[in-house]
């Protein structure tokens, strides 16, 4: 197993998990890698643990590098439990003279594992630490995405470890971003940006504006998941900049769940509007595709329009589990539009207007059509007329 040397003295100890698919409910078909560091200086250090099957595969790392027992000191930027997992069984091991952690980390690790007898020793943002001939400081990242989040840069390398921001879930045997098919990791960051860290964008505004004051100077970006970044840092911090921001291309896509395939033709009617005013759209049945995908298109595109059948008064299970998933998620700053075929009483339409409006889309005039069992044409022209409208929209916006 060889050993990757990062800089000077500090080296990857992670591990690569090619076969995980699920990430609480996050489809992760290249599987990942849970990214680990270890600093060897007078203080020997270790930065992050990883998931709790693989912590034998980062200990045989280590021990390619230095005995473990020799680690003085043990960082945990981040307590879930991809990274935590394996404390424990380190802790046990390493017997660090001290764990490093943020105010929030030290309660979430006691509340984990139940251990306040380990040798906290709490860091706010920053907070600096002597390793010897190197230094590392601190800077506490609440809410990105999690309450004990926190970045630790390397001043000496100029390394900014930094949990899991700037990751993706991305198994390979390289490590670094100069050595991987960019536009491929890129479409991997975009759907974790999406699908974990959607949510936090303005805090991640925030970040980006304060790591900007802090005047920090970045040569490599060290996540803790996926590749690192040491040639095109400005590409991924741009496209954080973008994703938080709400930037995003003018396209629409037409989000549908069909019982009968009355809904389905409405979709297509919609789709056949949106083209007519010149508006590139995607066509996403949710019985295609995953619901993490979707996300990562909707963080992309500036028109959001869904359809559903009505079932026993309600949505269809895959359209009612993805507004559920995407109500959490948050997308900000859409315009948008709703359609559905029903038999009886047609909630659904009602419903994903509803949801639209807690998350503060733009409807377009007349911005929902229902249509009793199967459409008419004289339906699924209201129906590319209602396309039209989300695209002129989005063409005048
Ligand atoms: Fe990769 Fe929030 O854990």
């Amino acid at each position: 197993m060889a050993t990757c040397e990062i800089a000077k003295g500090v080296y990857w100890v992670g591990a690569i998990d090619w076969d995980v698919r699920s990430f609480h409910g996050y489809s992760t078909n290249r599987g990942t890698t849970y990214n680990a560091y270890l600093i060897v200086d007078e203080k020997v250090t270790l930065i992050d643990c990883v998931k709790a099957p693989f912590f034998d595969e980062q200990v045989r790392r280590i021990k390619e590098i230095i005995d473990p027992a020799k680690i003085d000191y043990l960082i945990v930027n981040h307590v879930e439990m991809d990274h935590s997992g394996g404390l424990p069984r380190m802790m046990e091991l390493i017997k660090p003279e001290k764990l490093f952690c943020s105010p929030m980390g030290q309660k979430a690790i006691i509340d984990h594992f139940h251990r306040e007898d380990w040798p906290f020793a709490v860091v706010k943002t920053g907070d600096d630490l002597s390793l010897g001939q190197r230094r590392v400081q601190f800077l506490e990242t609440r809410m990105l995405h999690w309450p004990d989040s926190m970045f630790t840069y390397l001043q000496d390398e100029k390394i900014l470890f930094s949990s899991d921001a700037f990751g993706e879930h991305y198994a390979s045997s390289e490590r670094f971003d100069d050595q991987v098919n960019l536009p491929v990791v890129m479409e991997h960051c975009a759907k974790y940006y999406a699908n974990i860290l959607y949510p936090y964008s303005p805090l991640v505004q925030k970040l980006l504006q304060t790591v900007a004051s802090l005047k920090l100077d970045i040569k490599m970006i060290a996540p803790d998941h996926g590749i690192i970044w040491r040639d095109k840092l400005n590409t991924i911090i741009e496209a954080y900049d973008a994703w938080s921001s709400g930037k995003c291309a003018d396209k629409a896509l037409v989000i549908f769940n069909t019982m009968w395939h009355s809904t389905e033709k409405m979709a297509q009617a919609v789709m056949r509007g949106l083209e007519d005013t010149g508006v590139p759209t995607e066509l996403l049945n949710l019985d295609a595709c995953h619901r993490s995908d979707v996300m990562t298109e909707i963080l992309r595109a500036k028109g959001v329009v869904l359809g559903s059948s009505t079932i026993n008064n309600g949505l269809l299970p895959e359209m009612a589990g993805f507004i559920s998933y995407m109500k959490g998620l948050k997308p900000f700053d859409k315009i948008g539009a709703t359609f559905g075929s029903f038999g009886w009483s047609g909630e659904a339409v009602g419903l994903l207007t509803q949801a639209m409006t807690d998350l503060h889309f733009t409807l377009v005039d007349d911005s929902s059509i229902k249509h009793k069992y199967v459409p008419t044409q004289q339906a699924l022209d209201q129906c590319a007329a209602l396309g039209k409208r989300v695209g002129e929209a989005i063409n005048n916006h």
